[in-house]
């Protein structure tokens, strides 16, 4: 396993984040160390030697910025100040300075397509009078029809119901493609570009390295906000591609990050990662040019069923929609908005030797990987009852989507009964399971054949050995329902059974296996996936 004292971050490395494995902090569920039940700034710095000991090179804190918190943080009333419910701007430089110090870079999340309508503006907004300068910052437009019942076109909200709402009084209507609290900003207003640089500025200069960008897909809209050509369900999934759809993807984005960029550029190494949901590889593409965004949250792999033509596909888009553009494809299997791996796969036994194995094919592929707690755990979803759903999806989906919560559970830490060590308090924001005394950091961290000791396994080889130093994919012939691939130059040999039978092994010296391998001469178990050297 890797040394502490191996770490150090190297000033001069521009380019760090080109094969960085990130992990993603869900700040609510990571750590409590105020014993409130919600986790919080603190509570991740005093988890950082573990995060060093599992050997990622970076993290993504999701949004703790001043917020009422309807989405849990994404909701964002003042995006230069910490929540008081994850600490304050004291303890946010604590937590750099020792992330630093532990070798870990840190990004955190930006939200530019919308604010809180809490936020100062959106408050000046409402009782500000129609066409006046407070209400140009938002989308506000008079509603269709007699006395402007309807709404100004057909657009629904990503979370379920219209993309509008109406202020009291006959009045206006304002955009909100998320929550009504989630009000979309003008990007044709120079005030809101002034503004997101500030932000940007701030926290650079608080030493951040990066940020990840929130609906990077968004932001712009297209004149005259066309109607949509057809309705999507009532609640599409956050997953779905967006297709011909006019809410996202307009062309004015692109001007938005060449701004940020700009503004990332005069600081040295830092990164900018945006959240894409667009149409094609194509539309992807534009997204990582020159001049615009470092790294893209390219879906793909998440999206992938368990099969082997699943995940091949997922993976040749993921490198095509970055052909021939300076960015790297990343690659993610999970996040705070989606059905854990386990869960997805499965369920239980199988789920989890899948989630393992495609773990293995996840940060066997070069360039940048994304981990989302709780997943080198192995934790599944989480069936949750009625009364303790908290996203906003449940709501307005009119009770027909139960949203995320069940990927966001707080993480087991220790000891063999709940709140396992994330807080002082069982009265944790959202309840956890009975029965995750295996599941803790504690149980796993010393049981080699555990989940995090495959993952620290495998963060320990990507970093350390030669066979990874390849940038580029070739394929492999493999039975039918199996994979396999090459990184060409370090002779890394990837292969996962995805077959439901044994198959045999690629001919090279075993690295390591998500499931166990019977010695000598043995077959590739199902569900299982390998890293050779040829
Ligand atoms: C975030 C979600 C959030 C939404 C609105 C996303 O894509 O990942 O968690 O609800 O943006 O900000």
């Amino acid at each position: 396993m890797r040394r502490a004292d191996d770490r150090h971050l190297a000033p001069d490395d521009e380019a760090w984040w080109r094969n960085a494995v990130f992990y993603q902090v869900y700040i609510r569920s990571f750590a409590d160390a105020n014993g409130d039940g919600v986790g919080d700034l603190e509570g991740v710095r005093g988890r950082l030697g573990y995060l060093e000991l599992l050997g990622v090179d970076a993290l993504w804190l999701t949004p703790f910025f001043r917020s009422p918190m309807v989405d849990h943080g994404y909701d964002v009333s003042d995006p230069r100040d910490v929540d008081p419910l994850f600490g304050d701007l004291e303890t946010f430089d604590r937590l750099v300075a020792d992330a630093h110090r532990h070798g870990l870079r840190v990004t955190i999340d930006l939200v530019p397509n919308h604010t809180s309508d809490r936020h100062e503006w959106f408050q000046a907004a409402v009782t500000a009078a129609p066409g006046g300068p407070e209400r140009a910052r938002y989308l506000f437009r008079d509603g269709r029809s007699f006395g402007g019942s309807q709404p100004p076109n057909n657009w629904t909200s990503v979370f379920g119901g219209p993309a509008w709402t109406r202020l009291p009084g006959a009045d206006q209507w304002y955009l909100h493609l998320f929550a009504p609290e989630q009000p979309d900003l003008n990007w044709e207003n120079p005030e809101v570009a002034a503004d997101l640089e500030r932000t940007l500025r701030f926290w650079l200069g608080r030493g951040v390295d990066g940020f990840r960008i929130d609906v990077a897909h968004g932001m712009a809209k297209p004149a005259g906000l066309p109607d949509m050509p057809h309705q999507v369900g009532v609640c599409p999934s956050l997953l779905e591609r967006d297709g011909a759809d006019p809410r996202f993807d307009a062309d004015g984005v692109h001007d938005i990050h060449r701004m940020i960029r700009k503004v990332l550029d005069e600081y040295p190494a830092r990164v900018a990662i945006g959240e894409i949901r667009v149409a094609d590889d194509a539309a992807f593409a534009r997204y990582v040019r020159p001049g615009e965004l470092h790294l893209g949250f390219n879906f793909r792999l998440l999206e992938a069923d368990f099969n082997a033509d699943s995940v091949r596909a997922a993976i040749e888009h993921s490198l095509v929609a970055v052909q021939g553009s300076p960015a790297p494809a990343t690659w993610t299997i999970s996040n705070h908005d989606t059905v854990r791996p386990v869960t997805r796969y499965g369920g239980g036994e199988v789920g989890l030797a899948r989630a393992r194995a495609m773990a293995l094919v996840q940060l066997a592929l070069p360039g940048p990987a994304y981990l989302y707690n709780g997943d080198e755990l192995g934790l599944p979803n989480v069936e949750l009852p009625d009364w303790v759903l908290q996203d906003p999806v449940w709501k307005r989906s009119g009770h027909t989507e139960r949203g995320r919560d069940g990927c966001r559970i707080p993480l087991p830490w220790e000891s063999g009964t709940s709140p396992y060590g994330f807080s002082a308090t069982p009265g944790t924001w959202l309840p956890m399971p009975g029965d995750w005394a295996g599941r803790t950091v504690e149980a796993q961290l010393e049981d080699p054949s555990s989940t995090l000791s495959l993952y620290r396994q495998a963060l320990e080889l990507r970093q350390r050995h030669t066979a990874f130093t390849g940038t580029e994919v070739e394929w492999y012939g493999a039975p039918p329902g199996c994979l396999a691939f090459r990184r060409r130059g370090g002779g890394l040999v990837c292969a996962l059974n995805a077959s439901g039978a044994p198959v045999s092994l690629p001919a090279g010296q075993v690295l390591l296996a998500s499931g166990p391998l019977r010695p000598i001469g043995d077959p590739l178990p199902p569900d299982t996936a390998v890293w050779l050297k040829e």
